[in-house]
């Protein structure tokens, strides 16, 4: 696996798969790095800490980081190229230009953290515009995310496949996310009511939780989706509706 710093030094070769992420790698992200690499010549993982997409006052001083780590797991899922822009390549000296998914962009977690969705497509079509992947990989743990994105490459005829994976959960249900490690076991714990409630579609299962939403969304598919707070740690989750499973 060849780590690169720059653009310039890509050289891709074939079909090419790419997987965005800000690292902190778990099972989700290694089912997407091996969904990638069974339908292409070239798999790159980009790994890029987005701060333009964290609010103030949200974690991205404590987000886990461990390059070491996230190398070695990549070259282990045969990964050809990690990816791993300086952030002047992303947002060169006097950077002024965003996207904005305008509805999809402003409901359910946009509402809740306003400005997210727009470095999230904003740094994708960066991405897609500096490794030129024919599919991008993303996972379905962050619906609206994955909904933004196809928006916005159907919008802009971006010229990607978006892929959208399953999400991965730990025995006990909790899906995976780079945040569960701020989780104490009590609140680990009281975190369940999250997957528990969507599974049962029962928003009462939720009581002593801080809830941001817990509402159907008409993504394709559609999903019931919700996002609380566990202690300072906000989780997101969401289950595909009866009907909907494809
Ligand atoms: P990150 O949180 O690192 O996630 C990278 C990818 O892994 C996303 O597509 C996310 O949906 C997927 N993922 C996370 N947890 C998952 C799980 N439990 N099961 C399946 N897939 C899972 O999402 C981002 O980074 C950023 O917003 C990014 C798209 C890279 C833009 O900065």
């Amino acid at each position: 696996m060849r780590v690169v710093r720059s653009a310039t030094d890509l050289r891709l070769e074939g079909s090419v798969g790419l997987v965005p992420t800000m690292g902190a790698f778990h099972e989700g992200h290694l089912s997407l790095f091996r969904a990638a690499r069974a339908e292409n010549d070239t798999v790159v993982v980009s790994l890029f800490l987005n701060a333009a997409q964290f609010g103030p006052g949200e974690d991205l001083e404590r987000y886990p980081r461990d390059d070491e780590r996230d190398a070695r797991l990549a070259e282990q899922e045969g990964v050809d190229v990690l990816f791993a822009p300086a952030a002047d390549e992303i947002y060169p000296p006097g950077f002024q230009t965003w996207v904005e998914v305008e509805e999809l962009g402003s409901i359910l977690e946009g509402e809740h953290r306003p400005g997210h969705f727009r470095a999230v497509a904003t740094v994708c079509l960066k991405l897609f515009n500096l490794v030129h992947p024919d599919r991008a990989y993303f996972g379905q743990k962050d619906a609206q995310q994955a909904e933004v994105v196809k928006r916005m490459v159907g919008d802009l005829a971006v010229p990607v496949e978006i892929r959208v994976c399953p999400t991965q959960r730990d025995e006990d249900g909790l899906a995976l996310s780079s945040r569960n490690a701020y989780l104490s076991a009590e609140e680990r714990e009281r975190a369940l009511a999250l997957p528990r409630a969507l599974q049962a579609q029962d928003r009462s299962l939720l009581n002593g939780l801080k809830v941001d939403y817990f509402e159907v969304a008409n993504f394709e598919p559609r999903v019931l989706a919700a996002a609380v707070r566990v202690g300072g740690t906000r989780l997101i989750d969401n289950v595909i509706l009866e009907g909907d499973n494809r």
